[in-house]
Protein backbone atom coordinates (compact mmCIF):
# COMPACT_ATOMS: atom_id res chain seq x y z
CA UNK A 1 0.00 0.00 0.00
CA UNK A 2 1.25 3.26 -1.02
CA UNK A 3 0.97 6.31 1.84
CA UNK A 4 0.09 9.56 0.26
CA UNK A 5 1.75 12.86 0.91
CA UNK A 6 -0.72 15.96 2.19
CA UNK A 7 -1.03 18.54 -0.65
CA UNK A 8 2.05 20.58 -0.43
CA UNK A 9 4.16 18.10 1.56
CA UNK A 10 7.30 17.75 -0.29
CA UNK A 11 7.81 14.12 0.05
CA UNK A 12 8.13 11.21 -1.91
CA UNK A 13 5.49 8.61 -0.87
CA UNK A 14 6.82 5.63 0.55
CA UNK A 15 5.97 2.22 0.84
CA UNK A 16 4.17 0.60 3.85
CA UNK A 17 5.20 -2.46 3.04
CA UNK A 18 9.21 -1.17 2.75
CA UNK A 19 9.03 0.00 6.76
CA UNK A 20 7.52 -3.24 7.66
CA UNK A 21 9.51 -5.73 6.28
CA UNK A 22 11.93 -4.46 8.77
CA UNK A 23 10.18 -6.49 11.54
CA UNK A 24 11.40 -10.16 11.26
CA UNK A 25 14.12 -12.46 13.18
CA UNK A 26 18.07 -11.97 13.02
CA UNK A 27 18.53 -15.08 11.21
CA UNK A 28 22.71 -15.26 11.71
CA UNK A 29 25.09 -14.37 14.45
CA UNK A 30 28.24 -13.02 12.31
CA UNK A 31 31.87 -12.98 13.93
CA UNK A 32 34.19 -9.97 12.54
CA UNK A 33 33.16 -10.34 8.69
CA UNK A 34 35.17 -7.76 6.70
CA UNK A 35 32.79 -4.75 5.21
CA UNK A 36 33.62 -2.89 1.57
CA UNK A 37 31.81 0.51 1.03
CA UNK A 38 28.81 0.23 -1.45
CA UNK A 39 29.62 3.79 -2.44
CA UNK A 40 32.18 6.37 -1.58
CA UNK A 41 35.40 5.60 1.18
CA UNK A 42 35.58 4.90 4.78
CA UNK A 43 37.57 7.65 6.30
CA UNK A 44 40.59 6.32 7.97
CA UNK A 45 40.64 8.52 10.54
CA UNK A 46 37.12 6.71 11.99
CA UNK A 47 38.38 4.49 14.47
CA UNK A 48 36.61 3.03 16.96
CA UNK A 49 33.49 0.39 17.43
CA UNK A 50 29.85 1.52 16.80
CA UNK A 51 27.62 -0.51 19.03
CA UNK A 52 23.99 -0.66 18.52
CA UNK A 53 20.96 -2.64 20.54
CA UNK A 54 17.73 -3.32 19.53
CA UNK A 55 14.92 -6.09 19.32
CA UNK A 56 16.36 -9.54 17.11
CA UNK A 57 13.84 -11.52 17.80
CA UNK A 58 9.97 -11.18 16.89
CA UNK A 59 8.47 -14.56 16.26
CA UNK A 60 8.94 -17.85 17.91
CA UNK A 61 6.74 -20.97 17.29
CA UNK A 62 4.38 -18.54 14.91
CA UNK A 63 3.55 -16.30 17.50
CA UNK A 64 4.59 -13.05 16.99
CA UNK A 65 5.11 -10.11 19.85
CA UNK A 66 2.46 -7.57 19.93
CA UNK A 67 5.06 -4.71 20.05
CA UNK A 68 8.82 -5.01 18.68
CA UNK A 69 9.86 -3.39 21.88
CA UNK A 70 9.19 -6.48 23.08
CA UNK A 71 11.65 -8.33 21.00
CA UNK A 72 14.79 -9.63 22.41
CA UNK A 73 17.81 -7.43 22.68
CA UNK A 74 20.56 -8.07 19.87
CA UNK A 75 23.62 -6.23 19.94
CA UNK A 76 25.17 -5.49 16.46
CA UNK A 77 28.70 -4.18 16.49
CA UNK A 78 30.95 -2.11 13.64
CA UNK A 79 34.45 -2.19 14.23
CA UNK A 80 36.52 0.91 12.08
CA UNK A 81 40.18 1.02 11.90
CA UNK A 82 42.13 2.43 8.59
CA UNK A 83 39.37 2.73 6.36
CA UNK A 84 37.97 -1.07 6.65
CA UNK A 85 35.53 -1.89 9.13
CA UNK A 86 33.61 -5.21 10.57
CA UNK A 87 30.43 -6.60 12.20
CA UNK A 88 30.21 -8.79 14.55
CA UNK A 89 26.37 -9.28 15.77
CA UNK A 90 24.93 -11.43 18.96
CA UNK A 91 21.86 -12.23 20.82
CA UNK A 92 21.71 -11.01 24.43
CA UNK A 93 21.76 -14.52 26.14
CA UNK A 94 19.31 -13.74 28.76
CA UNK A 95 17.81 -15.95 31.01
CA UNK A 96 14.77 -15.77 29.13
CA UNK A 97 16.09 -16.46 25.47
CA UNK A 98 18.05 -19.00 26.80
CA UNK A 99 14.71 -21.04 28.38
CA UNK A 100 12.81 -19.47 25.01
CA UNK A 101 15.34 -21.21 22.93
CA UNK A 102 15.52 -24.03 24.14
CA UNK A 103 11.42 -24.45 24.16
CA UNK A 104 10.91 -22.76 20.99
CA UNK A 105 7.99 -20.88 22.31
CA UNK A 106 7.38 -17.73 24.16
CA UNK A 107 7.45 -18.76 28.21
CA UNK A 108 6.94 -15.33 29.34
CA UNK A 109 4.60 -12.32 28.93
CA UNK A 110 6.05 -8.75 27.36
CA UNK A 111 5.81 -5.67 28.72
CA UNK A 112 4.64 -4.42 25.65
CA UNK A 113 1.62 -6.95 25.39
CA UNK A 114 3.06 -9.87 24.18
CA UNK A 115 1.03 -12.55 25.64
CA UNK A 116 2.47 -15.95 26.76
CA UNK A 117 0.25 -18.60 24.27
CA UNK A 118 -2.83 -19.78 25.88
CA UNK A 119 -4.85 -16.55 26.39
CA UNK A 120 -5.75 -14.65 29.27
CA UNK A 121 -5.77 -17.96 31.52
CA UNK A 122 -2.17 -18.82 30.74
CA UNK A 123 -1.28 -14.92 31.54
CA UNK A 124 -3.30 -13.94 34.17
CA UNK A 125 -0.91 -13.37 37.45
CA UNK A 126 2.13 -14.11 35.64
CA UNK A 127 4.00 -11.32 36.79
CA UNK A 128 7.33 -12.50 36.27
CA UNK A 129 9.38 -9.63 34.28
CA UNK A 130 11.47 -10.71 31.24
CA UNK A 131 15.03 -8.64 31.13
CA UNK A 132 15.12 -8.64 26.94
CA UNK A 133 18.15 -6.44 27.31
CA UNK A 134 17.36 -4.40 24.32
CA UNK A 135 17.13 -1.07 24.52
CA UNK A 136 20.57 0.70 24.90
CA UNK A 137 24.56 -0.84 24.91
CA UNK A 138 27.25 1.47 26.43
CA UNK A 139 30.40 0.65 27.48
CA UNK A 140 32.04 0.77 30.89
CA UNK A 141 35.51 0.02 32.02
CA UNK A 142 35.96 -3.68 30.44
CA UNK A 143 32.35 -4.36 29.94
CA UNK A 144 29.75 -3.58 27.57
CA UNK A 145 26.09 -3.23 29.11
CA UNK A 146 23.04 -3.96 27.46
CA UNK A 147 20.19 -2.28 29.11
CA UNK A 148 17.05 -2.55 29.74
CA UNK A 149 15.83 -0.33 32.65
CA UNK A 150 12.89 -2.08 34.22
CA UNK A 151 15.89 -4.63 35.59
CA UNK A 152 19.76 -4.89 36.07
CA UNK A 153 22.30 -4.66 33.27
CA UNK A 154 24.00 -8.01 31.23
CA UNK A 155 27.54 -7.59 30.83
CA UNK A 156 28.69 -8.65 27.63
CA UNK A 157 32.55 -9.13 26.27
CA UNK A 158 33.37 -5.60 24.14
CA UNK A 159 35.21 -7.68 21.79
CA UNK A 160 33.44 -10.87 21.08
CA UNK A 161 29.90 -10.15 22.50
CA UNK A 162 29.43 -13.08 24.53
CA UNK A 163 26.86 -12.67 27.21
CA UNK A 164 29.07 -12.88 31.08
CA UNK A 165 25.62 -12.78 32.48
CA UNK A 166 23.55 -10.22 34.48
CA UNK A 167 25.76 -7.80 36.22
CA UNK A 168 25.17 -5.93 39.86
CA UNK A 169 28.37 -3.73 39.25
CA UNK A 170 30.22 -4.67 42.14
CA UNK A 171 27.63 -5.08 44.38
CA UNK A 172 26.14 -1.51 43.50
CA UNK A 173 23.17 -2.85 42.61
CA UNK A 174 20.16 -5.37 44.30
CA UNK A 175 19.38 -7.96 42.03
CA UNK A 176 16.12 -7.02 39.56
CA UNK A 177 17.00 -3.44 40.74
CA UNK A 178 15.63 -1.16 38.10
CA UNK A 179 18.64 0.27 36.20
CA UNK A 180 17.94 2.95 33.65
CA UNK A 181 18.31 2.10 29.71
CA UNK A 182 19.42 5.88 29.50
CA UNK A 183 22.93 6.58 30.62
CA UNK A 184 24.38 10.50 30.35
CA UNK A 185 28.06 10.66 30.01
CA UNK A 186 29.26 13.61 31.62
CA UNK A 187 31.99 14.95 29.33
CA UNK A 188 34.19 15.77 32.52
CA UNK A 189 32.75 18.61 34.73
CA UNK A 190 33.63 16.78 37.68
CA UNK A 191 37.22 15.65 36.28
CA UNK A 192 37.23 12.74 34.19
CA UNK A 193 34.69 11.14 32.02
CA UNK A 194 31.61 9.52 34.54
CA UNK A 195 28.83 8.07 33.71
CA UNK A 196 25.83 9.42 35.29
CA UNK A 197 22.69 7.28 35.80
CA UNK A 198 19.28 6.52 37.72
CA UNK A 199 17.35 3.47 38.43
CA UNK A 200 13.20 4.13 39.32
CA UNK A 201 11.46 2.13 42.29
CA UNK A 202 7.87 3.30 41.11
CA UNK A 203 4.87 3.08 43.30
CA UNK A 204 2.12 5.51 44.63
CA UNK A 205 5.76 7.38 45.95
CA UNK A 206 8.76 6.63 43.81
CA UNK A 207 11.78 6.49 44.37
CA UNK A 208 14.51 7.71 41.79
CA UNK A 209 18.05 6.33 42.70
CA UNK A 210 20.96 8.65 41.09
CA UNK A 211 24.09 7.00 40.42
CA UNK A 212 27.42 8.53 39.03
CA UNK A 213 30.31 5.92 38.01
CA UNK A 214 33.94 6.75 36.71
CA UNK A 215 33.83 5.93 32.50
CA UNK A 216 37.66 5.99 32.22
CA UNK A 217 40.83 3.81 32.76
CA UNK A 218 41.31 1.70 35.33
CA UNK A 219 39.06 3.38 38.14
CA UNK A 220 36.22 2.90 35.29
CA UNK A 221 32.74 1.46 36.85
CA UNK A 222 33.68 2.83 40.46
CA UNK A 223 30.68 4.53 42.05
CA UNK A 224 31.44 7.91 42.86
CA UNK A 225 27.92 9.16 43.78
CA UNK A 226 25.01 7.57 45.05
CA UNK A 227 22.16 9.31 46.20
CA UNK A 228 17.83 8.44 46.81
CA UNK A 229 14.92 10.82 46.78
CA UNK A 230 10.93 9.86 46.63
CA UNK A 231 8.26 11.79 44.58
CA UNK A 232 4.59 11.54 44.84
CA UNK A 233 3.08 9.88 42.11
CA UNK A 234 3.77 6.48 39.96
CA UNK A 235 7.38 7.57 37.94
CA UNK A 236 7.18 6.90 34.60
CA UNK A 237 10.89 8.52 33.42
CA UNK A 238 12.69 6.82 30.42
CA UNK A 239 15.08 9.43 29.90
CA UNK A 240 17.05 12.12 31.57
CA UNK A 241 19.35 14.79 30.82
CA UNK A 242 22.59 16.38 32.59
CA UNK A 243 23.94 19.37 33.63
CA UNK A 244 26.95 20.10 35.57
CA UNK A 245 25.12 20.30 38.86
CA UNK A 246 21.47 19.07 38.01
CA UNK A 247 20.38 15.72 36.77
CA UNK A 248 16.82 16.94 35.58
CA UNK A 249 13.87 14.53 34.69
CA UNK A 250 10.37 15.14 33.57
CA UNK A 251 7.85 12.98 35.20
CA UNK A 252 4.72 13.06 32.61
CA UNK A 253 1.50 13.46 33.35
CA UNK A 254 0.97 9.67 33.61
CA UNK A 255 -1.28 6.98 35.60
CA UNK A 256 -0.58 3.33 35.90
CA UNK A 257 -3.67 0.88 36.20
CA UNK A 258 -2.30 -2.46 36.80
CA UNK A 259 -5.41 -4.50 37.00
CA UNK A 260 -5.82 -5.60 33.09
CA UNK A 261 -1.97 -6.38 33.29
CA UNK A 262 -2.97 -8.34 36.33
CA UNK A 263 -5.62 -10.40 34.85
CA UNK A 264 -3.60 -11.06 31.60
CA UNK A 265 -5.40 -9.06 29.43
CA UNK A 266 -2.65 -6.08 28.50
CA UNK A 267 1.09 -5.96 29.08
CA UNK A 268 2.25 -3.99 32.07
CA UNK A 269 3.50 -0.58 29.77
CA UNK A 270 -0.41 -1.08 27.99
CA UNK A 271 -2.03 0.13 31.32
CA UNK A 272 -0.25 3.52 31.31
CA UNK A 273 -2.39 5.91 30.28
CA UNK A 274 -2.28 9.64 30.27
CA UNK A 275 -4.14 11.88 32.63
CA UNK A 276 -6.31 14.39 30.20
CA UNK A 277 -5.33 17.79 30.68
CA UNK A 278 -2.82 17.28 33.72
CA UNK A 279 0.47 18.70 33.37
CA UNK A 280 4.07 16.77 33.91
CA UNK A 281 6.55 17.83 36.08
CA UNK A 282 10.23 18.45 36.24
CA UNK A 283 12.37 17.21 39.05
CA UNK A 284 15.88 18.73 39.15
CA UNK A 285 18.00 16.70 41.76
CA UNK A 286 21.26 17.92 42.44
CA UNK A 287 24.21 16.31 41.86
CA UNK A 288 26.48 15.18 44.48
CA UNK A 289 29.37 16.97 43.57
CA UNK A 290 27.59 20.04 42.02
CA UNK A 291 26.95 23.38 43.49
CA UNK A 292 23.92 22.56 44.50
CA UNK A 293 24.87 19.22 46.70
CA UNK A 294 22.33 18.37 49.74
CA UNK A 295 19.97 20.55 48.80
CA UNK A 296 16.34 19.13 48.02
CA UNK A 297 15.48 18.54 44.80
CA UNK A 298 13.66 21.08 42.81
CA UNK A 299 9.87 20.38 41.34
CA UNK A 300 8.55 22.58 38.34
CA UNK A 301 5.23 22.09 36.20
CA UNK A 302 6.06 21.46 32.43
CA UNK A 303 4.19 22.11 29.83
CA UNK A 304 1.42 19.79 28.92
CA UNK A 305 2.42 16.57 26.09
CA UNK A 306 4.51 13.35 26.69
CA UNK A 307 8.48 12.99 27.21
CA UNK A 308 10.38 10.10 26.43
CA UNK A 309 13.57 11.46 25.07
CA UNK A 310 15.58 14.61 25.89
CA UNK A 311 18.12 16.20 23.64
CA UNK A 312 20.11 18.04 26.00
CA UNK A 313 20.28 20.11 29.10
CA UNK A 314 22.32 23.12 30.45
CA UNK A 315 22.90 25.98 33.15
CA UNK A 316 22.10 29.40 31.96
CA UNK A 317 22.06 31.55 35.22
CA UNK A 318 19.41 31.25 37.43
CA UNK A 319 17.67 29.16 34.09
CA UNK A 320 17.98 25.37 33.28
CA UNK A 321 17.61 24.98 29.75
CA UNK A 322 16.42 21.51 28.44
CA UNK A 323 15.26 20.53 24.82
CA UNK A 324 13.01 17.41 24.34
CA UNK A 325 10.98 15.58 22.47
CA UNK A 326 7.22 16.36 23.13
CA UNK A 327 4.19 14.19 22.05
CA UNK A 328 0.64 15.26 22.21
CA UNK A 329 0.18 12.68 23.84
CA UNK A 330 1.72 9.00 25.12
CA UNK A 331 1.64 6.49 21.95
CA UNK A 332 0.49 3.24 22.83
CA UNK A 333 -0.20 0.41 20.91
CA UNK A 334 -3.64 -1.31 22.66
CA UNK A 335 -4.29 -4.41 22.83
CA UNK A 336 -6.64 -4.97 19.33
CA UNK A 337 -3.72 -3.01 17.13
CA UNK A 338 -1.32 -4.41 15.03
CA UNK A 339 1.66 -2.48 15.25
CA UNK A 340 2.57 -3.41 11.52
CA UNK A 341 -0.83 -1.48 10.77
CA UNK A 342 -0.51 1.61 12.54
CA UNK A 343 -1.54 4.10 11.34
CA UNK A 344 1.09 7.16 11.10
CA UNK A 345 -1.86 10.01 10.29
CA UNK A 346 -3.28 9.23 13.66
CA UNK A 347 -0.49 8.97 16.22
CA UNK A 348 1.52 11.96 17.48
CA UNK A 349 4.31 12.96 16.09
CA UNK A 350 7.82 13.84 18.25
CA UNK A 351 8.72 17.72 18.19
CA UNK A 352 11.95 19.01 19.30
CA UNK A 353 11.05 21.65 21.81
CA UNK A 354 13.33 23.90 24.44
CA UNK A 355 12.49 24.81 28.19
CA UNK A 356 13.75 27.43 29.96
CA UNK A 357 13.08 26.23 34.23
CA UNK A 358 14.04 29.63 35.81
CA UNK A 359 14.63 28.19 39.03
CA UNK A 360 14.02 32.20 41.14
CA UNK A 361 10.65 32.40 40.04
CA UNK A 362 9.66 29.18 39.31
CA UNK A 363 8.57 29.18 35.88
CA UNK A 364 8.68 27.34 33.18
CA UNK A 365 8.39 28.97 29.40
CA UNK A 366 8.80 26.55 26.60
CA UNK A 367 9.54 27.40 22.57
CA UNK A 368 9.51 24.85 19.68
CA UNK A 369 12.78 24.19 17.87
CA UNK A 370 11.87 22.34 14.74
CA UNK A 371 8.20 21.71 13.12
CA UNK A 372 9.73 18.53 11.54
CA UNK A 373 8.48 14.98 13.10
CA UNK A 374 11.71 13.81 14.57
CA UNK A 375 13.24 11.08 17.62
CA UNK A 376 16.41 9.81 18.48
CA UNK A 377 18.37 12.97 19.17
CA UNK A 378 22.07 14.08 20.35
CA UNK A 379 24.60 16.60 20.77
CA UNK A 380 28.54 16.37 20.34
CA UNK A 381 29.82 14.23 23.18
CA UNK A 382 31.78 17.09 24.39
CA UNK A 383 28.70 19.22 24.88
CA UNK A 384 26.33 17.12 27.06
CA UNK A 385 25.51 19.11 29.74
CA UNK A 386 26.53 22.60 27.92
CA UNK A 387 24.75 24.35 25.61
CA UNK A 388 25.52 22.96 22.11
CA UNK A 389 25.39 24.92 19.13
CA UNK A 390 23.97 21.76 17.15
CA UNK A 391 22.35 18.92 17.06
CA UNK A 392 21.84 15.46 15.14
CA UNK A 393 18.31 13.54 14.84
CA UNK A 394 16.22 11.08 12.99
CA UNK A 395 13.84 13.04 10.99
CA UNK A 396 10.39 12.16 8.99
CA UNK A 397 11.38 13.04 4.90
CA UNK A 398 8.68 15.72 5.01
CA UNK A 399 8.67 18.90 6.90
CA UNK A 400 5.03 18.35 8.10
CA UNK A 401 3.31 15.77 9.80
CA UNK A 402 4.19 12.30 10.76
CA UNK A 403 5.39 9.55 8.95
CA UNK A 404 8.20 6.96 9.43
CA UNK A 405 11.55 8.44 10.37
CA UNK A 406 13.38 8.16 6.91
CA UNK A 407 16.17 11.24 7.12
CA UNK A 408 18.78 12.24 9.04
CA UNK A 409 19.11 16.06 10.00
CA UNK A 410 21.51 18.16 11.33
CA UNK A 411 19.98 21.54 13.39
CA UNK A 412 21.66 24.30 14.19
CA UNK A 413 19.93 25.32 17.58
CA UNK A 414 20.86 28.98 16.87
CA UNK A 415 19.26 30.00 13.64
CA UNK A 416 17.26 27.09 13.12
CA UNK A 417 19.12 25.96 9.99
CA UNK A 418 19.08 22.52 8.49
CA UNK A 419 21.27 19.93 6.65
CA UNK A 420 19.25 16.54 5.71
CA UNK A 421 20.62 13.32 4.29
CA UNK A 422 17.29 11.39 3.19
CA UNK A 423 16.80 7.39 2.59
CA UNK A 424 13.89 7.90 0.90
CA UNK A 425 11.84 6.57 -0.54
CA UNK A 426 12.65 3.01 0.59
CA UNK A 427 15.41 3.45 3.49
CA UNK A 428 14.10 3.75 7.12
CA UNK A 429 16.71 5.24 9.51
CA UNK A 430 17.51 4.79 13.42
CA UNK A 431 18.83 7.02 15.88
CA UNK A 432 22.12 9.08 14.01
CA UNK A 433 25.44 9.02 16.40
CA UNK A 434 27.78 11.64 15.75
CA UNK A 435 31.55 10.89 16.21
CA UNK A 436 34.21 13.61 16.77
CA UNK A 437 37.13 13.99 14.76
CA UNK A 438 39.44 12.76 16.93
CA UNK A 439 41.32 16.61 18.04
CA UNK A 440 38.25 18.34 16.28
CA UNK A 441 37.73 22.25 17.84
CA UNK A 442 34.49 22.83 15.99
CA UNK A 443 31.48 21.58 17.15
CA UNK A 444 30.75 19.41 14.24
CA UNK A 445 34.02 18.10 13.04
CA UNK A 446 33.43 14.32 12.77
CA UNK A 447 31.09 12.35 11.27
CA UNK A 448 27.34 11.03 11.79
CA UNK A 449 27.30 6.72 11.71
CA UNK A 450 23.44 5.91 10.84
CA UNK A 451 22.31 2.35 10.57
CA UNK A 452 18.63 1.69 8.22
CA UNK A 453 16.29 -0.29 6.73
CA UNK A 454 17.07 -0.49 3.30
CA UNK A 455 13.35 -1.70 1.90
CA UNK A 456 14.82 -2.15 -1.42
CA UNK A 457 17.15 -4.77 -0.79
CA UNK A 458 15.29 -6.20 2.72
CA UNK A 459 18.38 -6.07 4.38
CA UNK A 460 20.15 -3.62 6.37
CA UNK A 461 22.64 -0.51 5.71
CA UNK A 462 25.35 1.59 7.30
CA UNK A 463 25.79 5.50 6.09
CA UNK A 464 28.57 7.11 7.15
CA UNK A 465 27.96 11.22 6.70
CA UNK A 466 30.53 14.16 7.17
CA UNK A 467 28.85 15.66 10.20
CA UNK A 468 29.40 19.30 9.36
CA UNK A 469 27.27 18.97 5.94
CA UNK A 470 25.39 16.17 5.94
CA UNK A 471 27.05 14.89 2.74
CA UNK A 472 27.51 11.34 2.42
CA UNK A 473 30.88 10.04 2.64
CA UNK A 474 30.39 5.41 2.45
CA UNK A 475 27.57 3.69 2.49
CA UNK A 476 28.04 0.30 3.30
CA UNK A 477 24.77 -3.10 2.45
CA UNK A 478 25.50 -5.06 5.38
CA UNK A 479 25.10 -8.85 5.02
CA UNK A 480 22.34 -8.70 7.46
CA UNK A 481 19.27 -7.94 8.14
CA UNK A 482 18.33 -5.86 11.60
CA UNK A 483 14.63 -5.04 12.55
CA UNK A 484 13.96 -1.51 13.25
CA UNK A 485 16.33 -0.48 16.45
CA UNK A 486 16.91 1.21 19.56
CA UNK A 487 19.81 2.61 21.03
CA UNK A 488 23.43 2.66 20.68
CA UNK A 489 26.91 4.28 21.12
CA UNK A 490 30.15 5.02 19.98
CA UNK A 491 33.03 3.52 21.96
CA UNK A 492 37.06 5.37 20.31
CA UNK A 493 39.80 2.69 19.45
CO1 LIG B 1 15.08 5.51 24.72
Amino acid sequence: MTVASPAGASSPAYDRSDWASSFGNVSEELTDVPLAATRGTIPAELGGTLYRNGPGRLERGGHWVHHPFDGDGMITALRFTAGGAQLSNRFVRTEGWLAEEKAGTYLYRGVFGTPKPGGPLANAFDLRLKNIANTHVVRLGDQLLALWEASSPHALDPLSLETRGLTLLDGVLKPGEAFSAHPRFDPGHHGATRMVTFGVKAGPRSTVRLMEFAAEGSEAGTLLADSSHSFPGFAFLHDFAITPNWAVFLQNAIDFNPLPYVLGRKGAAQCLKSRPGARGQFWLIPRQDGAFAGQEPRVLEAPEGFVFHHLNAWEDGDAVVIDSIFYADFPSIGPDQDYKEVDFDRIPEGLLERCRLDLASGTVTSSRLSERTCEFAMVPPGRVGLESRYAWMAVAERERGNDPLQALMKLDLQGGKTRVWSAAPRGFVSEPIMVPRPGATAEDDGWVLGLFWNGARSASDLVVLDAATMEEQALVELPLAIPHGLHGSWVAA
